[in-house]
């Protein structure tokens, strides 16, 4: 493996090294205008949580953002930490492939979204998604769906049952790469948890192994800023690497799940990372867990990371 740009010194211009080659630039703005209750059922899953939908709106410089949302409140708990979590598949898909139960009875609130209602995961969109309501910017997907868990604090923000200030950003490969550039930029995610994220994510470039820049330039370049092409197959010539991302959220925690069969998010890529950041947290900063198994958020996974 070539050798690593050095961890220190930290700080805004290795932040703006990222912004500018990688993900793009987040342009200010984007207030959160309306919060509607459209359904509240309690004592959902054998009274250990309640079930709040609410339909958001976002006010943009050129035009408005809507979308849905799907909050699961622990029952009884005052002021619970709140996950917040793009989902693949819409928000009811959610009821089945997230442990609810376990994460009411850890004590947690949960707030979801679906990630293609804030932004289309697709080069040639359809119908241009939040990144169409800003004037001339070149933030990629990626750091729209990080914006838009920023938005999802927000929006936790203003519901009774909720602890703003004790906040998680949590998300799986694609979204877990947005999980980690959504915890290097807000400072109210007191935790950051990347699952099976991999390139771009909590890989590291220069471990060979899994997906590279070629390869994800090609397929989704959608997601970056278009210049990120030009790194493809010369890892070693980028000015950062991911250490330096998961470094970046330091002194805030971070946590990174891996899993042993999905070799296509390099989960030893993501082990040296997280060891190479080590030294910027301090005792208990940073955890890693690599579980038996392929690409998925189980509930060990979520299990693991809120235990941490
Ligand atoms: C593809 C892509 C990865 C991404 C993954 C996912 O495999 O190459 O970069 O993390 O999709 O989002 O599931």
């Amino acid at each position: 493996m070539p050798e690593l740009p050095p961890l220190p010194p930290l700080g805004p211009e290795v932040v703006d090294e990222f912004t500018r080659t990688i993900y793009g630039r987040t342009p200010p703005g984007g207030e959160l205008a309306e919060v509607v209750l459209r359904s509240r059922e309690d004592g959902v899953l054998d009274g250990t949580a309640d079930r709040l939908r609410h339909r958001a709106t976002i006010r943009c410089p050129l035009g408005t953002l809507e979308f849905d949302t799907l909050l699961h409140l622990p029952s009884g708990v005052a002021a619970a930490p709140v996950v917040v979590i793009l989902n693949f598949e819409g928000n009811d898909e959610t009821l089945t492939s997230f442990p609810y139960r376990k994460i009411a009875e850890a004590g947690y609130a949960v707030l979801t979204a679906h990630y293609q209602q804030i932004e289309p995961d697709d080069p040639n969109p359809p119908a241009p998604g939040v990144r169409g309501l800003f004037p001339a910017e070149t933030w990629g997907a990626v750091a729209a769906w990080a914006w838009a868990l920023s938005r999802l604090l927000d929006i936790a923000s203003t519901v009774d049952g909720i602890d703003p200030e004790r906040a998680v950003a949590l998300g799986h490969s694609r979204l877990g790469k947005a999980a980690l550039w959504a915890g290097v930029q807000d400072e109210r995610f007191g935790l950051t948890v990347s699952n099976d994220s991999g390139c771009c994510g909590a890989a590291l470039f220069r471990h060979p192994g899994g997906e590279d820049i070629e390869a994800i330039t090609r397929r989704f370049p959608h997601w970056f800023v278009p210049s990120f092409a030009q790194y493809a197959g010369k890892e070693d010539e980028l000015p950062v690497d991911q250490h330096q991302l998961l470094a970046s959220i330091a002194p805030r925690r971070v946590y990174v799940c891996s899993a042993e069969d999905d070799a296509w998010a390099d989960p030893d890529g993501e082990y040296l990372a997280v060891e190479a950041a080590r030294p910027a947290f301090g005792p208990g900063g940073i955890g890693y867990h690599i579980r038996p198994g392929g690409h998925a958020l189980l509930e060990e996974d979520w299990m693991k990371a809120l235990a941490f």
